[in-house]
């Protein structure tokens, strides 16, 4: 397995690193039991992938709870990722019900990812959306406690815009930026690759086979169970996947693979799928 080093901190993973989210409830359906899932992260050290991403929204909670119990024997092998920026109550309703990222949060959310990660140290925290009504440098102020407290090791975004990650890399190094980046998705090449290129940031892209579409398993015909979020959004519309099915579009797939795979080296990313 190849290895990328993220951001000027060089924080070492393996080129390809392992999504979590859709390994625990939340998230559509699960594809196998929870000791299963257990058994298929550890299965991915034992192939060479070091690098694991999670976020307390999944779930929420029990993704962080799966990924920590099965990283737990290996940790000193492993890179494990996760987030902060939902609003969750989970007394009341365990859904999110907004963005939070105001210092105090932060904080208190860290207590509940270190203890469902069972690390002392998470290695890369992510702010999962940007919050409007938080400054940025107050966000990055947070993070820079919470490194110099030795609760996190490096700071991550997750969808922010070039400005923000300029003003909150001014107040603590930003390692990795976390957005979306396939064959159908290439915006982060127009201004954000750009800008990490000059930061010296790593950039870590989310949904690489486009949440399942690029591998050919979607078609017009296929039914979205009441779980899968994928059936609200409007690349999956039944209109959509009829006006662009990728099985019968291999052929011309093929440059295209080619391209990103140049592109992938040249960028020096890592994925997650
Ligand atoms: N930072 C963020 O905001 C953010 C957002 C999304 C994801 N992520 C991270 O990136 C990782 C990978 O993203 P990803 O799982 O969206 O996409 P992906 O890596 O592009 O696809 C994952 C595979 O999961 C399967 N799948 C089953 N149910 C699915 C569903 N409801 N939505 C999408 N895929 C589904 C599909 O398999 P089939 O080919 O069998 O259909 C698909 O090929 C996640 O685990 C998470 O860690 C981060």
């Amino acid at each position: 397995m190849q290895k990328r080093n993220l951001g000027a901190g060089s924080l070492e993973v393996s080129a390809m690193g392992l999504g979590c989210m859709r390994l625990s409830p939340g998230h559509g359906t699960v594809a196998g039991t929870r000791q299963e899932m257990i058994a298929l992260i550890r299965a991915a050290v034992e192939r060479g992938v070091t690098f694991f991403d999670t976020a307390e929204v999944y779930g929420p909670f029990v993704n962080e709870e799966l990924v920590g119990e099965a990283l737990a024997p290996m940790r000193d092998q492993v890179v494990i990722a996760t987030k902060f920026g939902f609003q969750i109550d989970s007394e009341k309703d365990p859904h999110p019900v907004g963005l939070n990222s105001r210092p105090e949060y932060i904080k208190e959310t860290v207590e509940g990812s270190l203890k469902r990660l069972r690390v002392d140290a998470i290695d890369l925290l992510y702010q999962h959306r940007v919050d409007p009504n938080v400054p940025i440098e107050d966000v990055a102020g947070a993070v820079k406690d919470l490194i110099q407290e030795g609760k996190v090791k490096h700071f991550g975004l997750s969808e922010a815009g070039a400005q923000t990650i300029r003003r909150a890399h001014a107040i603590q190094p930003v390692t990795a930026l976390q957005s979306e980046y396939s064959l159908w998705w290439k915006r982060p090449e127009e201004e954000i690759i750009p800008t990490l290129e000059e930061l010296g940031i790593g950039f870590v892209p989310f949904s690489p086979l486009g949440k399942g579409f690029l591998t050919g398993t979607i078609t017009e015909n296929t039914q979205f169970d009441q779980e899968d979020n994928r059936g609200s959004f409007p690349r999956f519309s039944p209109e959509a996947r009829k006006a662009c099915d990728i099985r019968s579009d291999r052929a011309r797939l093929a440059p295209c693979t080619e391209t990103l795979d140049r592109s992938y080296s040249r960028h020096h990313e890592t994925g997650a799928p």
